[in-house]
Order: C-alpha cells, then structure tokens, then sequence
C-alpha cells in the first residue's frame, strides 16, 4: 500500500513537468499545417485549421517586401511590420514568426510586451536604447549599435528607442505565430471601456486630471 502515494507523486511530478515543458508554441505534430480559414465559428488556440498538404504551394510559406523602409510619421515615430500567421499562412504551429521595426530618430517602440513570445532583434542600422524590466523590477539595458542581438524573455516589459541622429531599423524574431502585443499606455490609459479613473488614481498615485491628460492621448 506505502507504493500507492508514491505512484502518485511520481505521476503528479511527471505532469507538472509536462506542463512545464510545454510552455510554449505546441508541436506541430506534421510537416506544416498551412494556415486557412474555413470556419468564423471555431475555437482557436493561437492557431488556424490546416490546408490540405495536397493543394499547399510554395507561395503558402513566402511572404515578400521586408526591404521596404517603412513610414515612421506618427506619434511615436516608429513602425512595427509583422510577418505572422495572418500573413505567411505557412508559419502555423511552428512557433515563431518575424518582424521589421522601423524608427525615425529619436523614434520609439514603447514600453510593451508579447504574451506569447520571446523576442530576438538585432539592429540592422542605427542605435537603439533597449531594455526589460523582470517581475521584480529589475531593469536589463543596453545601447545596441549595427549588428548587435538583444533578446527580449516572454512576457516582459520592454522597449527600443532610437537614440541616433538618424534612422533606424530592426528585425525581431518570435518564438510564437503569434506573439501578440500590449502596449501599456494604450492599454492602461486606451482600454475599451476605459477603466475607472479611480483605480488609476490610485494606483499611479496622481492627481485626477493627470490620468484625464493621460486617457485623453490614447483616444
Ligand atoms: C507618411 O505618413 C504621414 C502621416 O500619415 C503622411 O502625411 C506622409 O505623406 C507619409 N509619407 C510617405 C512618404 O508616404
Ligand atoms: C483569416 O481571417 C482573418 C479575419 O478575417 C484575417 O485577418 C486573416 O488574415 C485570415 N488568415 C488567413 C490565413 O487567411
């Protein structure tokens, strides 16, 4: 009988391992699954039904355009192009994915993550200020000149900014189809519905009218 906790133990340990293990993109289980929509009422888990390999064309995998600079004319002078599952069908369930990251100078990614990626970016031109913030607030930072790597860990806070007197670009690579991105100004201070002042108030311990400047921005 002293065998059966034991044998419980072990199955617990091996599916808390499991579930460990399996943080991330699942297996793809196949070759590809090539992403198509053929259902508007499906249950999806980061992911898209499979094309049938039989009909699948080199065109499903490729995606083109990349070495266009992009238009950084906006607030934050930057532009982010992804390249994911919605537009290379092929990346579904391979877990990973890319993105161009265009800055004008003095240009900035803000502060932002992805719930579903890690993320590596390497600068191809210019020099940006990065960094992340782990769950116990301690900031990881680095000036990144051409050719440097930085990666960003799943999950966490970070940012680029364009500290050069000229333009910049990056390219980030993902470890999801689908990393998905929330950018905390807009998503404190731009939700839908906004969130009660109250609360803000409070937990930025400002005046009223600073989280009123503050929502109005994110209009
Ligand atoms: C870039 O975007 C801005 C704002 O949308 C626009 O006014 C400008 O004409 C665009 N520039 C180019 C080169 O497309
Ligand atoms: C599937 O449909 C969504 C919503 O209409 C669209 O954004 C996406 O690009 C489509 N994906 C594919 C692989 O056709």
């Amino acid at each position: 009988m002293r065998s059966v906790p034991k044998f419980f133990v072990t199955v617990l340990l091996f599916a808390l391992a499991c579930s460990l293990a399996s943080a991330s993109d699942p297996s793809p289980l196949q070759d590809f699954c090539v992403a198509i929509n053929c259902s508007t009422s499906a249950v999806f888990v980061n992911g898209n039904f499979c094309k049938d390999p039989k009909i699948v064309i080199a065109d499903d995998f490729f995606f083109s355009g990349f070495q266009i600079p992009r238009n950084t004319t906006n607030r934050v002078g930057s532009t982010v192009t992804r390249v994911n599952v919605d537009l290379l069908p092929g990346l579904n369930t391979l877990g990973i994915s890319l993105a161009r990251v265009d800055f004008a100078p003095y240009g900035v990614n803000p502060p932002h993550f992805h719930p579903r990626g890690t993320e590596i970016t390497m600068v191809i031109e210019g020099t940006l200020y990065v960094g992340f913030v782990t769950s116990d607030n301690r900031f990881f930072t680095k000036v990144l000149n051409k050719g440097d790597v930085f990666v960003f860990p799943i999950g966490h806070i970070h940012f680029e900014f364009n500290v050069g007197k000229t333009n910049a670009v990056a390219f980030a690579g993902f470890s999801s189809q689908n990393p998905g991105v929330i950018t905390i100004a807009n998503a404190v201070f731009g939700s839908n519905p906004l969130i009660n002042p109250d609360v803000l108030t409070k937990a930025f311990q400002v005046d009223k009218n600073v989280i009123n400047y503050l929502e109005q921005q994110f209009k």
